[in-house]
């Protein structure tokens, strides 16, 4: 068990710096997920009011927390220590040590390689602390962008889930991807594991 104040060790990249978020938080981030294109994708719907920040602060995070996960980690760009986006990776099954991989940016920061970085230092992260033997990923159909940050991150595509996912009214296909833990370390280690 941890303690209730436990919370995730920050990570720093070559440009990013990875940490927990606080209620602090909330204002910077409702900024950036208000925005319409930016949830166009996603689970989450664009927050209506900075209260709907706050439920994500308070609510999903400090539970994940609790539970001794870390994530979501917030994504900010060095020197700025506001919020543009979220990521980490969380249980989709314990008992098959499956874990999944999330992750979202403000759209000013698209197109400049932050989450495929991002990405990086939590996979790192999550594949030494909690030793997955999957890491898998889900993307509706039509978000080519988060397609190819899961080829840069060394993810495969293994098939179309043909309307599961009931979204807004529609059912979306989702395709997924996965990542397995000897994949990941032998590419940590410069290796093939396919050779
Ligand atoms: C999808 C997303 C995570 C990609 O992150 P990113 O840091 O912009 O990714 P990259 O910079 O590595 O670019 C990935 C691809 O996006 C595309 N892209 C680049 N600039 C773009 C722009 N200005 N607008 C739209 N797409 C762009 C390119 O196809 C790029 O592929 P390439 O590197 O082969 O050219 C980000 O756009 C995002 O957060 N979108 C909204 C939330 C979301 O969809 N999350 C994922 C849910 S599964």
């Amino acid at each position: 068990m941890k303690p209730h104040d436990w919370r995730p060790p920050t990570l720093t990249t070559e440009r990013l710096v990875l940490r927990a978020f606080t209620d602090d938080d909330a204002q910077p981030l409702f900024h950036h997920a208000r925005n319409p294109n930016v949830a166009r994708f996603t689970l989450w719907e664009a927050h209506r009011s900075v209260e709907d920040t706050l439920i994500f602060l308070r609510d999903y995070a400090v539970l994940r927390y609790l539970e001794g996960m870390a994530e979501p980690y917030a994504i900010t760009v060095k020197p700025d220590p506001r919020p543009v986006g979220a990521c980490g990776c969380f249980w989709a099954a314990r008992p098959h040590q499956t874990m999944e991989l999330g992750y979202w940016i403000a759209e000013p920061f698209w197109g400049k390689g932050y989450v495929v970085e991002a990405c990086r230092a939590a996979l790192a992260f999550a594949f030494a602390e909690y030793a997955p033997e999957r890491m898998q990923a889900r993307v509706i159909a039509g978000n080519h962008a988060s397609a190819r940050v899961l080829a840069k991150l060394g993810f495969r595509e293994e098939g179309t889930l043909r309307r599961s996912l009931l979204r807004r009214g529609n059912f979306e296909d989702v395709r997924m991807f996965s990542l397995l833990r000897n994949e990941w370390h032998a590419a940590a280690s410069g290796e093939n594991p396919q050779q």
